[in-house]
């Protein structure tokens, strides 16, 4: 008995171990070299307005520049270059006055293959009195993220919460940038998986005083490009859920060169919000979005520092994101709401089954059909002994 029990513990394990080493050998192994600065190339304490955080992301024989910047509405702005030598350089007089385009550039020009800047506009709000969470009920007047007073960046601690506070509200809306060397996952959910091509934004909703008990929220984006900018969602549909349970969907809001169906760049999610910062599912709520429309890239521009400085050529889609379904909880339920995005160059890395899923169905699908093929073979050796010595009696 202890026998068998060791036996197939064993198996197991050499199945897990084969699937491990399978499905690791194709990923994880490309990396890159992360180094941060903070406002790069201002020497005083702290620029007026907001803090420019640039993460050099460099890989064999390119580099990723990300700059997170809160002079205005937060954003996002993402350039891949062909060169592991690119390098940012921030006219700041001309940065800070905000009205001059290529205050902000990244050099050699000819080395940019592509770039994308996400903004974070809008936080709106509706009275949804009658609990169907339609997008388009009362509004109350939008908060302007442009206008909240943003948390300065610490350069002891760059990845901390960038947060501001909501006028009139005790609360606040923050954000937080995590950038990678290589693959992996997040520990909390949404568990969402990032490659050394992507960076994740943690956003979330804390405390706001709702104008409404049955206040519900949504966040309007701006995806701001040059040659290709962001410009359809395409919904992605897994039957995996092994880091997300119950949520089956992701949406991919993607850019693609000329029409063809390669993605240049992509912003990533997965549709589910979180009512409790450290959740559990049942503090899962699903999040929708609207399509992707043009924009007004002047008003983008005006709203965000960071597009007017590197951009004068542009193309604006915007789309609202809103949490909650008809039925769910209202926010103030918890007062906090908390989603997970994911920004990089490439197309949007997918979950595959993991080694632990692969090999529990190898051992589940596989064992029966071991001992149909052993019990049929079994069967028909016995059967042909059987007619052998059938065939003898006659003769007998
Ligand atoms: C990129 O780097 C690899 C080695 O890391 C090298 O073999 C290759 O020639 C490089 N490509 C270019 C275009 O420089
Ligand atoms: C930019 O703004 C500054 C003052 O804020 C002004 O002196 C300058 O003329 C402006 N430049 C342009 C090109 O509008
Ligand atoms: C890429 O690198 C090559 C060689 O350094 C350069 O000639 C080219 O202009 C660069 N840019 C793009 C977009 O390919
Ligand atoms: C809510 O329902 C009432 C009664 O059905 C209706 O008169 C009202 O217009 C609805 N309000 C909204 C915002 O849909
Ligand atoms: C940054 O954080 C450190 C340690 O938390 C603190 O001592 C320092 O005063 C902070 N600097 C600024 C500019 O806030
Ligand atoms: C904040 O409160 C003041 C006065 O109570 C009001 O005039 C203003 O519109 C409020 N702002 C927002 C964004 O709700
Ligand atoms: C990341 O980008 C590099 C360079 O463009 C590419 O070689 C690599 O395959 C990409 N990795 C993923 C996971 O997309
Ligand atoms: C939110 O809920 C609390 C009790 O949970 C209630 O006292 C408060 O009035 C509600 N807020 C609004 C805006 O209705
Ligand atoms: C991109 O589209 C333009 C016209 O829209 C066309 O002239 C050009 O050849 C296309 N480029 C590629 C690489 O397909
Ligand atoms: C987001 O929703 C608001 C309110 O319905 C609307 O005014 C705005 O145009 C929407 N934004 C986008 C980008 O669709």
């Amino acid at each position: 008995m202890a026998a068998v029990t060791v036996k197939t513990r064993r198996t197991f394990l050499v199945i897990f171990l084969f699937f491990s080493l399978f499905s690791s050998s194709g990923q994880s192994s490309f990396t890159r070299q992360l180094t941060v600065q903070l406002n790069p190339g201002w020497s005083a304490p702290a620029p007026p307005g907001g803090d420019l955080l640039h993460i050099r992301a460099v890989g064999d024989n390119d580099t990723l520049h990300f700059l997170f910047c809160s002079q205005g509405a937060p954003t996002l702005l993402l350039v891949h270059t062909n060169s592991s030598s690119s390098s940012v350089k921030v006219d700041w007089t001309l940065f800070l006055a905000r009205n001059t385009t290529g205050s902000l550039r990244v050099e050699p020009e000819s080395s940019v293959l592509s770039s994308t800047a996400l903004v974070f506009s809008r936080l709106l709000e509706y009275d949804d009195i009658n609990d169907t969470a339609s997008m388009t009920s009362d509004l109350f007047p939008p908060y302007e993220l442009q206008n909240l007073g943003w948390s300065r960046v610490n350069s002891s601690d760059p990845f901390a919460p960038l947060c501001g506070s909501v006028v009139n509200s005790s609360g606040s809306i923050c954000l937080q940038l995590s950038a990678f060397e290589s693959e992996g996952r997040d520990q909390s959910w949404p568990r969402l998986l990032h490659t050394a091509n992507s960076s994740q934004l943690g956003v979330w909703l804390d405390g706001v005083s709702p104008r409404a008990a049955r206040s519900r929220f949504m966040l309007e984006l701006q995806a701001v490009g040059g040659a290709y900018p962001l410009s359809r969602v395409d919904v992605h549909q897994s039957i995996d859920d092994e880091f997300t349970p119950s949520i089956f969907k992701a949406s991919h809001w993607v850019s693609s060169a000329n029409g063809s169906s390669e993605v240049v760049g992509f912003v990533r999610w997965r549709s589910v919000a979180f009512r409790r910062s450290k959740p559990a599912l049942e503090d899962a709520t699903p999040c929708r979005n609207s399509a992707p429309r043009p924009q007004s890239s002047e008003a983008a521009a005006a709203a965000s520092g960071l597009i007017r400085a590197f951009y004068s050529n542009i193309e604006t889609f915007g789309l609202n994101v809103s949490f909650g379904l008809a039925g769910e909880p209202f926010y103030n339920s918890t007062r906090l709401l908390s989603w997970t995005l994911l920004v990089g160059v490439g197309s949007p890395p997918v979950d595959s089954f993991s080694a632990l899923v692969v090999a529990i169905m190898a051992v589940g699908l596989g064992a029966p059909v071991l001992v149909l093929l052993v019990g049929g073979v079994w069967i028909c050796t016995r059967k042909r002994a059987m007619e052998q010595t059938a065939a003898y009696e006659p003769i007998n």
